[in-house]
């Protein structure tokens, strides 16, 4: 027999998920060109050449010993090339801060398994990535959902302020933001960090920032560690170097944290606790030798002004979004029903309903040019039909 919550939970199953098993469904049927999939961000950029290069030189001439085990938080080399990366004028990250992790995942569960006892609670601001219910739920905690303001999805102080309980033991945010897009600027990010100071305990501010160098039109995101005091940053370099499959990221607890010592020794255990003992020694060594590469956005931002034309000229409402590569748009009707009605036209978008924010759609434009352009036609159908278009 399997667990109660196991079973419930393949009975529900990830909605992005089923979309892109429905993608490969229809591939099957029409062939590969002719599906329109924006279901999944799977970065389709290659990484950038300086992370082939470091990956041949280590694998033809390995350091002696380099696939032994490690200390738990990972090489220090590694973790001080990080911690250099993310300090700032003001703030100076220690190597100690830094816990080597599974890729971004592996550090919210590291993060989360440290900081919860049972029934505290997390808040949440919706939209939201629907795994954190799952990283919260592995550790007994409670996820809390505060919605964000409609349309900008930026944070709502009060309505953060009015969720906080005698529980509460942290808020996740992540900007850029799956799947909204929406960049936080430095104002909200210190507004959020005075207000939960304002609190005679500690509340944790878990920073996801999977998507941090994926910020266009020349901008960029602040950094949180030099505005929030409790900040832990859960990172990976899955969509900045395009390697989701290499399992390689990182925690960093802010040397201001008023739990510093304690709260780093903490996630290290849990990092071993939890099975993954340290990350993929070759990716740390490969992140070390190539600290400063990135995948060219440039890329990203052409293909998001495309799918936002295409949008825009169905008839959608849609804001442009700052950073990520998603675009979430108004659905004209169900969110649910208006997936349906995509797939009909063989177009494969998440329902908002899959990040606790119902009416809208999302769609990945980490897609290839062709797919993008190769859609419009559907688009403009399925917006004549709800008479958004003529
Ligand atoms: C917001 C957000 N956080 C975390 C993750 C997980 O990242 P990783 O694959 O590095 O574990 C994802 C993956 O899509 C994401 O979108």
């Amino acid at each position: 027999m399997i667990s109660r919550k196991i079973t419930a939970s393949i009975q529900s199953g990830s909605m992005i998920r089923k979309m892109f098993e429905e993608g490969n469904r229809l591939k099957g049927i029409y062939g590969e060109d002719n599906v329109y999939d924006f279901s999944i961000g799977n970065p389709d950029l290659e990484p950038p050449e300086e992370v082939v290069r470091s990956l041949c030189a280590l694998t033809a001439s390995p350091a002696p010993g380099m696939h032994g085990y490690m200390s738990n938080n990972g090489y220090l080399s590694t973790r001080t090339a990080v911690a250099r990366s993310i300090s700032t004028a003001s703030v100076t990250v220690p190597p100690e801060a830094i816990c080597m992790t599974v890729g971004a995942a592996g550090a919210m569960n590291a993060v989360l398994k440290s900081i919860l006892d049972p029934g505290d609670e997390v808040i949440l601001l919706s939209p939201f990535f629907m795994e954190y219910i799952n990283y919260i739920e592995n550790h007994c905690g409670v996820a809390v959902i505060v919605p964000t303001d409609p349309d900008t999805f930026m944070p709502n102080m009060d309505r953060i302020d009015a969720a906080i309980g005698p529980k509460t033991k942290a808020i996740i945010i992540n900007s850029p933001n799956n799947p909204s897009g929406a960049l936080y600027p430095k104002e909200i990010l210190s507004a959020l960090n005075d207000r939960l100071l304002s609190h005679d305990r500690v509340i944790h501010i878990i920073s996801d920032e999977p998507y941090r160098e994926l910020v266009y039109d020349g901008g960029s995101a602040p950094s949180t560690i030099s505005v929030i005091k409790n900040l832990i940053i859960c990172y990976s370099w899955s969509k900045s170097l395009s390697l989701p499959g290499e399992r390689i990221g990182y925690s960093a607890v802010s040397p201001e944290h008023e739990d510093f010592e304690l709260l780093t020794q903490a996630i290290v255990l849990a990092n071993r606790i939890l099975g993954s003992v340290n990350a993929p020694a070759l990716f740390q060594k490969v992140i070390e030798f190539s600290i400063q590469a990135k995948v060219d956005i440039t890329n990203y931002e052409e293909r998001r002004n495309l799918l936002y034309d295409i949008l825009i000229g169905a008839g959608f409402t849609v804001s442009k979004p700052a950073g990520a590569f998603y675009l979430f748009a108004r659905s004209p009707e169900d969110d649910l029903e208006f997936c349906k009605r995509c797939a009909e036209e063989r177009i494969l978008v998440v329902p908002g309903s899959a990040f606790s924010c119902p009416g809208y759609f999302r769609l990945a434009f980490c897609a290839s040019e062709k797919t993008i352009r190769g859609s419009a036609d559907a688009f403009r159908v399925i917006g004549r039909s709800y008479g958004l278009c003529d």
